[in-house]
């Protein structure tokens, strides 16, 4: 497939980015309604939910839809992100592949060390967000912990609520620092120029097993 003079690489299908926005907007709407709930001076983006009530009964079940919609995105992605030796060694290089120069550092994968920790470390955080969560939703639950759980549970959840807006941040930022990226979550595809100067030993893959055979 070609675009005008730049040939493209089918990276994303429109299920899994479809998933991918799922989750995406549901964590933005997360951050903002429990930011709104965590500290009294922010309290006014409550207004956007439809008031404070509404804002607490909300933020839950917001919850509940990125937890099985990251759950798509685990299932989907996560042998890719399995660490391995070429890893540590792009870890070891990282400043040069900062500057742009990516040729003293392994071909990569799919995926760089950096997505990879991007990845694991989302998979711990939204764990340990619905676990948390679920022990103060008192609506439903209240009775199944003591008070103590439930303080422990506040402070667990507001910890890794901030985390995980850290990676939001960190992975939107490399998403646009990375030039030519965001294309593979929005149409699907990448330039193959993109894929042989970031993700050459996954073009290689791609390249072998969608070539056909010749006659
Ligand atoms: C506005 C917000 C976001 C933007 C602009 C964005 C952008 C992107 C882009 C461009 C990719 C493709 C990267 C590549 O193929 O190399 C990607 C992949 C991915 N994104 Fe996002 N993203 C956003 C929010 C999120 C959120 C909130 C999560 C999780 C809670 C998330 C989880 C993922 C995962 C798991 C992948 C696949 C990469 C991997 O498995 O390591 N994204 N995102």
């Amino acid at each position: 497939m070609s675009d005008g003079f730049r040939p493209q690489v089918s990276r994303y299908t429109t299920g899994a980015r479809l998933n991918h926005w799922v989750t995406a907007i549901s964590l933005i709407l997360l951050a903002i309604s429990g930011l709104a709930l965590f500290h009294p001076s922010l309290f006014g983006l409550t207004a956007l939910f439809g008031g404070g009530s509404n804002t607490r009964a909300l933020h839950p079940w917001i919850g509940v839809v990125l937890f099985f919609s990251f759950l798509g995105l685990f299932f989907r992605f996560w042998k890719l992100n399995l660490w391995n030796k070429d890893d540590a060694k792009w870890m070891a290089n990282l400043d040069s592949v900062m500057k742009g120069d990516e040729e003293k550092v392994p071909e990569i994968g799919k995926y760089n060390a950096g997505q990879k920790m991007v990845f694991w470390g989302m998979s711990i955080l939204i764990l340990a967000l619905i676990t948390s969560g679920v022990v103060i939703w008192d609506q439903y639950f209240y009775a199944y912990t003591t008070i103590d759980q439930k303080r422990i549970a506040v402070l667990v959840h507001a910890v890794c609520g901030i985390g995980a807006i850290t990676i939001w941040i960190v992975h939107v930022y490399a998403a646009i620092w990375v030039r030519g990226t965001i294309s593979a979550m929005t149409k699907g595809t990448v330039t193959a120029g993109w894929a042989y100067r970031h993700h050459r030993k996954w073009l290689r893959e791609e390249a072998r097993n969608k070539a056909t055979p010749a006659e």
